[in-house]
């Protein structure tokens, strides 16, 4: 079972490392809000990052959001930076989980996964690359294991919404749940809405590395999984959803990667039958399209030479048309904006053989939350951290890198997240 005890020589539950970047803040703010839902009703935590100063600013800001009079009484800060391995050793051996916000992780996330497994932390990202994701697996998994150190992935909107949405959708299908679609669409308030640079950064390398991930998959010397009942549809590059009621495309973000992570772990550990799984997402009308290809084209273009990168990177609001900016969004912005994914399942009844015939029976689930990149990915990174202070019983057997369906199939996260404004629903 999970190690999940403070000890003096490991005094927190929880280390926030890359707290001072823009979503840490907000990582600070909702691991504040949610300390009684620790072991036995506290949270000892800490804050970590490579300047004193901009942590002790942040700290004293989220006080003020938080309409405390100050933090630093309850929050400890350690110093430690990614080029430091010894500042790494030192902090993962402080914490029993250490929350990593520190992007983009192709560049600077591998340290702090290798501190954790040598000095015994936990430890849990909100990274949606999945280069990143599933190298970790590759070269970690075993050591983690015999380690008893838990390495969860991707637990922030990327990509705990699809992947526990799609365990979710399983579960309640009463029969074999074989395929199931997600649509994503994102509602904008009057103040409009964008994503922070750091996760433009990540998006613009993980375009340019993407031949390098079938590389690394060869690695792997995976099987594919068996396919139950009738095969997946496959969707165009564009095309009209009539479940969105607009025109889609397939989610380019990490989902697909993770939720296949997922069933592959539930198929081989406790022999659950797979469901195929598809993700779009959503664009608008029209003049959506006309943006897409425009900004699409650009991208792929100037994304294949470091002259065109640097381009990207200095100018995110231009060449994606306001979607991401240096400043990120403001606290307005965020309160007018939310996500839904809606989920198409289909499967056969019980008592059916998914062998035989086309699929007889369907099912509709919603996974809806508040503003997805600093709203809702702070609340599923905390939750998925507080699951496993209050589960370890309920994690998979050894400990391992695993995407969050795999680690927290067993356990009760979505109803943590449920509590929290992260709602499934069947409709
Ligand atoms: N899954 C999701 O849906 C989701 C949502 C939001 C963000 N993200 C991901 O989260 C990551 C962070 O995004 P962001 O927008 O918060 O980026 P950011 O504002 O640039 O923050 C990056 C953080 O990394 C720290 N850092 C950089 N180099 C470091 C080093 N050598 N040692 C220690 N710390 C170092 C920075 O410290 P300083 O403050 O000292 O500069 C900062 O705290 C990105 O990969 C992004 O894609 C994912």
């Amino acid at each position: 079972m999970a190690m999940v005890s403070t000890s003096s020589a490991r005094p927190y539950h929880i280390i926030i490392f890359g707290a001072s970047g823009f979503t840490g803040q907000f990582v600070i703010e909702e691991v504040a809000r949610t300390s009684s839902e620790g072991p036995k009703g506290t949270l000892k935590w800490a804050i970590a990052g490579r300047s004193k100063q901009k942590l002790e600013k942040v700290l004293e800001q989220a006080a003020e959001v938080l309409g405390k009079p100050e933090l630093k009484s309850e929050v400890d800060i350690i110093v430690a930076d990614i080029g430091e391995p010894d500042s790494l050793a030192a902090m993962c051996k402080q914490g029993v989980i250490v929350l990593n916000c520190v992007g983009p992780y192709r560049f600077f996330g591998e340290p702090v996964v290798k501190a954790c497994v040598e000095s015994g932390a936990h430890t849990i990202d909100i990274c949606g690359e999945p280069q990143f994701l599933e190298g970790m697996q590759l070269n970690y998994h075993n050591q983690a294991s015999e380690k008893g150190v838990y390495v969860v992935g991707s637990c922030g909107f990327d990509s705990i919404p699809a992947d526990m949405g799609v365990l979710y959708t399983r579960d309640q299908f009463k029969g074999t749940l074989t395929t199931v679609e997600s649509f994503l669409t994102v509602g904008i308030g009057p103040e409009g809405g964008c994503i922070h640079d750091g996760t433009w950064q990540s998006a613009i390398y993980g375009f340019a590395d993407g031949p390098k991930l079938r590389g690394l998959r060869k690695k792997f010397g995976y099987q594919p999984l068996p396919v139950v009942g009738a095969k997946i549809k496959r969707r165009s590059a564009l095309f009209f959803s009539n479940e969105v009621e607009q025109y889609a495309v397939p989610f380019m973000g990490a989902d697909v990667s993770v939720v296949k992570r997922s069933q592959r772990f539930l198929v081989e550990e406790h022999k659950e039958n797979p469901v195929q799984y598809g993700a779009y997402a959503g664009i608008g009308g029209v003049s959506s399209i006309v943006k897409l290809l425009f900004a699409g084209m650009m991208f792929w273009f100037l994304v294949k030479f470091s002259f065109g990168k640097n381009l990207l990177i200095k100018y995110p609001e231009f060449f994606s048309f306001g979607m991401f900016s240096k400043a990120g969004p403001t606290r307005k912005q965020m309160e007018g904006s939310s996500f839904r994914f809606a989920f198409y399942g289909e499967g056969y009844t019980e008592g059916q053989d998914p062998s035989q015939g086309k699929p007889n029976a369907k099912i509709r689930t919603l996974v809806q939350g508040p503003e997805a990149g600093y709203v809702a990915t702070p609340i599923a990174m905390v939750q998925a951290a507080i699951t496993i202070l209050n589960e370890p019983e309920s994690l998979p057997k050894t400990g391992g890198v695993y995407s969050p369906g795999a680690a927290f199939a067993k356990t009760s996260l979505i109803e943590r997240l449920d509590k929290h404004g992260i709602k499934f629903s069947v409709v």
